[in-house]
């Protein structure tokens, strides 16, 4: 990719939350000197020149459904100790620009509560709208391409319905039955026609439809998901190899997540819930070789504010059978932790869109909870296929 083909939107659906808001102003940051990039993978030393956009290149916009100013979401995270409050000033700019390109999304959809027939097709005008939103973004800021990263609050897990199956059939159905398509899938589905890669940065059911892999594909386009490791899962994906690798029966894991922030908010809802830990408990199964005890539970504690707590029991046995444990705690601050990874993302994903690639990326599942289109989930040997295509992306040496 020529240096002039870099400048890349990074299109954020869910804009005004904690994660979008810190990515913004990181990178802001990073870009002016004022921040480092701690967090930020693709700035390690083995990934040294993979022809990704620049941090000057990265133009930011997005989709949500409040008006709370960036400006005061930023100030409100700076109160909260997730943001530095000597960055607001000098970044005032950057972050107002940011707020300009903010539109208004899908609304949400409650499958408990669908809307009435006489709302048939209204999900297929609101996909032309948020399509023709990035497409005027892309096209006035002359933007080389713009990845779409869904960093919007989680959904309840919707039932795979038949005119999920194809596209013609769900195109079908969009232009003639409401409540098709969850908000995550429709937002795929407008990046998608609008000849755009799309990151699923949440648990929500975004890209993963039969329909919208075809529609990705034919229009050759990456993407890339879902659910971003930062915490438990990630110490999990460490952890996990390390006792298949030295023969040790894991017995039971059982795992107790504390968050404070919308995010918990949003959790506290046991169907949005279901889909976070689904996505946690498949990785861990997956690296056991088999179902284990224990299962995962998710708090909602407003008193923690922007950070959350992970403590993890994982009883096992060594040989002869004799008994042991492990225990473990992660206090971590979400948004500082997903954020830098909201850039990488963005970063490798337009790398792979610039070098033609199509499709599911499954060879980015180091950074996923549930990756997409591999069964690769130990952390050591999801780095060693990130850097290998992290080194593809940038051609020959
Ligand atoms: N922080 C982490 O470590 C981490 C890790 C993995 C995944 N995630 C996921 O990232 C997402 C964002 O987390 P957060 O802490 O920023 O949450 P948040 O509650 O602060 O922000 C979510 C934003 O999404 C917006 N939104 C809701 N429905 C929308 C819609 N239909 N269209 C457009 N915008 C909509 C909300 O108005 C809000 O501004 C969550 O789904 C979370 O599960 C976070």
């Amino acid at each position: 990719m020529n240096e002039q083909g870099m400048r890349t939107g990074v299109w954020l659906v869910g804009a005004r939350g904690s994660v979008a808001t810190t990515a913004v102003v990181g990178a802001a940051a990073v870009r002016t000197g004022l921040g480092d990039c701690h967090g930020c993978v693709t700035e390690l030393p083995d990934f040294p020149d993979a022809g990704l956009p620049r941090w000057d290149d990265l133009v930011f916009g997005g989709h949500d459904i409040v008006d709370l100013s960036l400006d005061k979401r930023a100030a409100e995270l700076a109160d909260a100790g997730v943001l530095p409050h000597r960055l607001l000033g000098p970044l005032a700019r950057e972050i107002d620009a940011a707020d300009a390109e903010i539109r208004c999304g899908a609304p949400p959809y409650d499958p408990r509560d669908p809307l009435p027939p006489e709302a048939a097709a209204a999900q297929a005008r609101t996909a032309e709208r948020i399509g023709a939103d990035i497409e005027d973004f892309r096209d006035r800021l002359g933007l080389a391409r713009v990845v779409v990263v869904n960093v919007a609050s989680t959904e309840p897990a919707v039932p795979v319905r038949p005119e999920h199956g194809s596209l013609p059939a769900l195109r079908k159905a969009l232009d003639s039955e409401p409540d098709v398509l969850p908000p995550s899938s429709l937002y795929a589905y407008a990046a998608f026609n609008a000849g755009c890669p799309y990151v699923d940065f949440t648990p929500s059911t975004g890209a993963r439809l039969p329909a919208l892999d075809e529609l990705a594909r034919s229009r050759g386009l990456p993407y890339a998901g879902h659910d971003a490791k930062t915490g438990e899962t990630l110490v999990q994906s460490v952890l996990a190899p390390m006792f298949a690798q030295r023969a040790l029966r894991v017995r039971a894991w059982s795992g107790t997540n504390l968050l404070g922030g919308g995010d918990g908010a949003t959790l506290a809802d046991p169907d949005a819930a279901a889909s976070k830990t689904g996505s946690k408990r498949r990785g861990l199964e997956q690296l056991l070789g088999r179902q284990v005890e224990g299962h995962v539970s998710i708090a909602h504690v407003p008193a923690l504010g922007e950070w959350k707590t992970a403590w993890d029991h994982i009883a096992f046995e060594g040989f002869l059978g004799v008994p042991m444990s492990m225990q473990f705690s992660w206090h971590g601050c979400d948004s500082a932790l997903a954020a830098p990874l909201v850039l990488d993302l963005a970063r490798l994903v337009a790398g792979a869109h610039a070098a033609g690639l199509a499709g599911p990326l499954g060879r980015l599942a180091f950074f996923f909870k549930d990756p997409v289109a591999t069964t690769e989930y130990g952390l050591a040997d999801q780095y060693r296929t990130l850097r290998e295509f992290a080194a593809a992306l940038a051609g020959p040496a």
